[in-house]
């Protein structure tokens, strides 16, 4: 395993299994009402450059219920490059915690700071990648169905980071991947190529493609995220517009396979993206992601802070 997780690409298909039984076991031992001390003494460090709600709580709980203790940085208290420089902000914070989660604007800053840092660093939202997320969103799918491999999993919307970390993890655990998205909001071009040479290694497709209706044929898990991101509040209006085309409502989860099931990051905003009757409906789970979100960090902390 790398000292951090930054990307999806920093992880083996071998390594993502890892992970994933590690978070069934460590849920079911929650649930049990069964907490084990494994990170005891040992804190983790927190900075928010945005808003967060499931990932600040998450992250923190998590640390709580492995005996550790997480500290909260938010936008005015560190003013990362402002006030001080990434690099000096990393090397100062290796000197007191065991560990980094970051959100940030620029997923560069995230590069620096695990650059800089002699501890493990955790990408916990950057504009071009969210990898907690996608992994929670696949352990949802495995208690869901009995294997992953073989599936077929559609993001309807901007090719954001949610859609390019999910695009990067489909490979590595044999799924096949198709964004629908408008002209001029595809995927990251870079984490494309990267995306196509591991699915080739793998026998499994990615595709870009315009129309939601093609694209979701024969879906097994259709994702969708809001069509502006945190740091693009500029652009709501003429967004609003292009990606009208691309709501997830019932008639488009009707094109897709029989029993498809229907996830969102969240937050959602209600109407644009996703119908009420969709996200509220049987076959959404984007709660038990949220939910997951908190099991798949805790195997995610230990693994790289035990
Ligand atoms: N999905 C997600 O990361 O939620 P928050 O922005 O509330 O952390
Ligand atoms: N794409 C969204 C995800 C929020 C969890 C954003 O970056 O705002």
């Amino acid at each position: 395993m790398k000292k951090d997780l930054v990307s999806i690409a920093d992880l083996a298909p071998e390594q993502l299994t890892e992970l994933l039984d590690l978070a069934i076991e460590l849920k079911t031992k929650l649930k049990q009402g069964r907490t084990e001390p494994l990170l005891e003494g040992k804190t983790l460090a927190m900075i928010f450059e945005k808003p967060s709600l499931r990932t600040r709580v998450t992250f923190d709980v998590g640390m709580f219920q492995l005996g550790g203790q997480a500290v909260y940085l938010g936008p005015n208290d560190i003013q990362l490059g402002k006030r001080e420089s990434v690099a000096d902000v990393a090397r100062n914070l290796g000197c007191w915690v065991d560990g980094v989660m970051a959100r940030t604007f620029s997923h560069q800053t995230i590069v620096e700071l695990a650059r800089n840092a002699d501890i493990p660093v955790i990408n916990g939202l950057s504009d071009l990648e969210h990898p907690c997320q996608v992994l929670a969103a696949a352990l949802s799918l495995r208690e869901k169905r009995d294997s992953l491999a073989g599936l077929k999993v559609v993001f309807v919307g901007d090719g954001n980071n949610v859609a390019n970390s999910l695009m990067l993890l489909c490979p590595r655990l044999n799924m096949d991947f198709v964004i629908a998205c408008p002209e001029g909001y595809e995927p990251n071009r870079e984490l494309t190529e990267q995306a196509r040479a591991f699915a080739q290694r793998q026998g499994t497709t990615v595709q870009i493609l315009p129309d939601p209706y093609q694209a979701v044929k024969g879906a097994d898990l259709i994702y969708t995220d809001v069509w502006a991101s945190m740091g693009q509040e500029a652009e709501v209006e003429e967004r609003r517009k292009v990606f009208s085309p691309y709501q997830v409502n019932k008639r488009l989860l009707g094109s897709a396979k029989p029993g498809c099931l229907v996830t969102h990051c969240l937050p959602a905003h209600r109407g644009e993206e996703i119908t009420d009757e969709v996200l509220d409906g049987p076959n959404c789970i984007a709660l038990d992601e949220a939910e997951n979100r908190l099991h798949i960090q805790k195997a995610i902390l230990f693994t790289l802070m035990k």
